[in-house]
């Protein structure tokens, strides 16, 4: 056996002993590039997910609505530096993690490439998009790699608030008025599926799952974690007296699931090629920002290198 093939063979043992993995550790070049690309568009994702919300931040309803929307918009900014920086601990440099998002080299979540036409879009992106991130996220506590691991730890807690405060609004609207009623059924129709296509293809349809069960990097598939998040959400908006738009969803009392509908691949393919509704507009206004934000990080490198000056001198 080559010595390769038992760094393999001994690193395959240590994540099956249930060790996580550091950064300073000896890891396959593949593991490596996998939680490279994963992490990276997590992050990207966080980034890119706060448009969506940030498009009502000045319309809210009220003040706690505006506060609560407000705090959550800046919590996904921190969970994409936790991110990025985890990506760091891999190798991956910060500026060409930036680069690849805004040149559209790097994927981010489909979901947030749907628009947000009324304040329902807000409380059907926290209850749902969030929902199915905490499925996703609380699976990730659990994957090897310590850093990325950890993240998800400090994550999941605000994300739980992200959810309470988006199916809040929905109650709101759902206990309102008949108009108020139909616009939070308009959104969970325009937001249940692609919330499901959140998850990833099938699992016969993932390239990239196999190999990341094996590594423990994913502990649950793409399709156990779709059902996972359908079989808890669907009580809730019974509870909300809202209908799930699939007319093949039933419960399945021999399996204990719901049976669902088949999921349109083709728009989810679509999205992620950028020809969703708002991929233009979302790389726009991230471009802009960045662009925006150039004196911005000139200053913070000029002062980072007149305190290494500063320092040179002190010690001189
Ligand atoms: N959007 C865009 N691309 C997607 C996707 C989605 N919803 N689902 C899958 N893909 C891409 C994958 O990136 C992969 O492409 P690549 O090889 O070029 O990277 C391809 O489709 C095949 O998918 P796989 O299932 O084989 O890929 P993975 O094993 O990486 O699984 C995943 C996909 C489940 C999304 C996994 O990457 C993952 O768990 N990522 C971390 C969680 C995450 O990124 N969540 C995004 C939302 S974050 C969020 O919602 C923030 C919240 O605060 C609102």
């Amino acid at each position: 056996m080559t010595t390769e093939m038992n760094l393999e063979q001994k690193f395959q043992d240590y994540v099956d002993a249930e060790n996580k993995v550091e950064p300073k550790d000896w890891m396959p070049e593949k593991y490596r590039q996998t939680l490279i690309r994963q992490v990276s568009q997590h992050a990207h994702s966080e980034v890119v997910g706060m448009l969506p919300e940030a498009n009502w931040i000045t319309r809210a309803p009220s003040l706690r609505r505006k506060v609560a929307l407000l705090a959550k918009v800046q919590d996904e900014a921190g969970h994409g530096l936790y991110l990025y920086s985890a990506a760091e601990t891999l190798g991956a440099d910060r500026m060409d993690m930036v680069e690849d998002l805004l040149s559209g080299k790097a994927k981010y979540s489909s979901i947030f490439n749907y628009p947000t036409p009324t304040w329902a879009d807000i409380g059907a992106i926290g209850w749902l998009v969030d929902g199915a991130a905490i499925a996703n996220q609380v699976m990730l506590c659990r994957t090897s790699y310590g850093p990325y691991s950890r993240a998800m730890v400090r994550i999941c807690k605000e994300e739980s608030f992200h959810q309470r405060q988006g199916y809040e609004i929905m109650m709101t609207l759902a206990q309102g008025s008949a108009e108020q009623k139909e616009m939070a059924q308009a959104a969970l129709n325009r937001w249940w599926w692609p919330s499901l296509m959140m998850f990833g293809p099938t699992d016969d349809d993932s390239p990239n799952s196999a190999q990341s069960m094996k590594w423990k990097i994913k502990r649950k598939s793409n399709d156990q974690l779709r059902q996972e998040f359908i079989d808890k959400t669907v009580p809730q908006a019974e509870f909300l007296g809202l209908t799930v738009p699939d007319p093949d969803l039933k419960w399945n009392e021999e399996h204990s699931h719901y049976d669902f509908g088949e999921i349109n691949w083709e728009e989810f393919y679509s999205v992620i090629k950028g020809n969703g509704k708002c991929n233009k507009q979302r790389m726009d206004a991230r471009n802009k920002a960045h662009d925006e934000g150039q004196w911005i990080r000139e200053a913070a490198n000029a002062y980072a290198k007149k305190q290494e000056e500063r320092k040179k001198q002190a010690a001189a």
